[in-house]
């Protein structure tokens, strides 16, 4: 079967659809909203309006650069959730609207569960189970994937998630939201073992970044007491400093995971697997424990439609689809 499915995904703050043909994608077209750095987080009212006044020429655009129409659309996807219910609302309504009208299924799609889909895009068919560290702006996960759609979770974050390390300590060192692509790129002039903070302990494959967060505070705010500039002056030394911290702790989780369940193959999905330094960790460790790495393109880390896309082929073609009575969710 080689369905050909338009995707959409407007859980937070990109606004992206995603034409896939026999699991090829054909466009990948995302929309960032780029007003919500000035606020230091994503405002949800504002998301939900840039949505609706993106949206339709996103999915115009994907359709123009796939070379397909409307009519050549066997089902409609999009993320049902979670993620904001006013940006939600705003896929699921168009989604819902484009699959009545043109009287095709409507495939609900968990963005959690498409972020590991993103691994299959460039790599249809690799060996299973894989242990996948899913790290994103709000989840920290660590899951089997024991086939394209059969998904374990065996640990996470009891308090924020990874991406919330980074954009939280971002800020305080006076970097733009969302901080960690910032952190990422000043890290790479920078010693990162300057400055050494205390790794998290929780037992099991579960994570914790918020005495983490409070430790860098304290540091920095001390360190400014004595010397105003303090910041200014290591600003390289302290990206580098907290994303090995950061990073050696999500690979350590890993390793145990990998230990326990002797896997074939490891992998890392969400926006923080767009970080360099985590993807050489990743597969540095893959390459010395002889286990395929999986890493999907950077443009398929953070929010897109390509994932949900991808995940939606699967559910297609296990005939998964949702009535034009559903409504989004929220909570994962
Ligand atoms: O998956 P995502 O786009 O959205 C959620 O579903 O949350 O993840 C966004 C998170 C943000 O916290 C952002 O700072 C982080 O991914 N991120 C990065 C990098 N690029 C994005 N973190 C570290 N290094 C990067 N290069
Ligand atoms: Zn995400």
């Amino acid at each position: 079967m080689s369905p050909t499915l338009l995707a959409l995904e407007t859980s937070c703050d990109e606004t992206s659809a995603s034409v896939i043909s026999g699991g090829k994608i054909l466009a990948n077209i995302i929309a960032t909203q780029e007003i919500h750095a000035q606020y230091a987080g994503v405002v949800p009212e504002l998301a939900s309006r840039n949505h609706d006044l993106y949206i339709t020429s996103v999915v115009q655009e994907a359709l123009n650069q796939s070379t397909k129409s409307l009519h050549n659309l066997d089902a409609i996807a999009v993320t049902q959730g979670p993620g904001l219910l006013g940006a939600l609302l705003v896929g699921n309504t168009f989604a819902k609207g484009l699959a009545w009208s043109l009287s095709i299924p409507l495939i609900g799609i968990n963005h959690l569960q498409a972020h590991i889909s993103a691994l299959f895009i460039d790599n249809p068919n690799p060996s299973f189970p894989i242990i996948t560290l899913l790290v994103s702006g709000g989840h920290t996960q660590l899951i089997k994937v024991s086939s394209h759609t059969d998904f374990e979770l065996l640990g996470q974050t009891i308090d924020d998630a990874a991406g919330e390390a980074y954009d939280k300590t971002a800020k305080l060192l006076g970097l733009p939201y969302p901080g960690g692509q910032h952190i990422d790129r000043l890290a790479k002039m920078g010693n990162p073992l300057a400055f050494i903070f205390p790794e998290p302990k929780v037992p099991g494959f579960d994570f914790s970044f918020s005495g983490l967060k409070t430790s860098i505070l304290y540091f920095v705010n001390n360190q400014k007491q004595q010397n105003p500039e303090f910041v200014n002056q290591n600003l390289h030394d302290l990206c580098a400093s907290i994303q090995h911290t950061i990073n050696s702790y999500l690979s350590k989780k890993l390793i145990k995971a990998i230990q326990h369940t002797q896997p074939k193959g490891i992998a890392i999905a969400g926006g923080v697997s767009a970080n360099s330094d985590l993807r050489t960790k990743i597969s540095q460790l893959g390459n010395q424990m002889g286990l395929e790495v999986l890493i999907p393109k950077s443009e398929y880390c953070t929010d897109n439609a390509a994932m949900i896309a991808m995940a939606a082929h699967f559910a297609y073609t296990e005939k998964r689809f949702i009535g034009l009575d559903s409504i989004p969710f929220t909570r994962g």
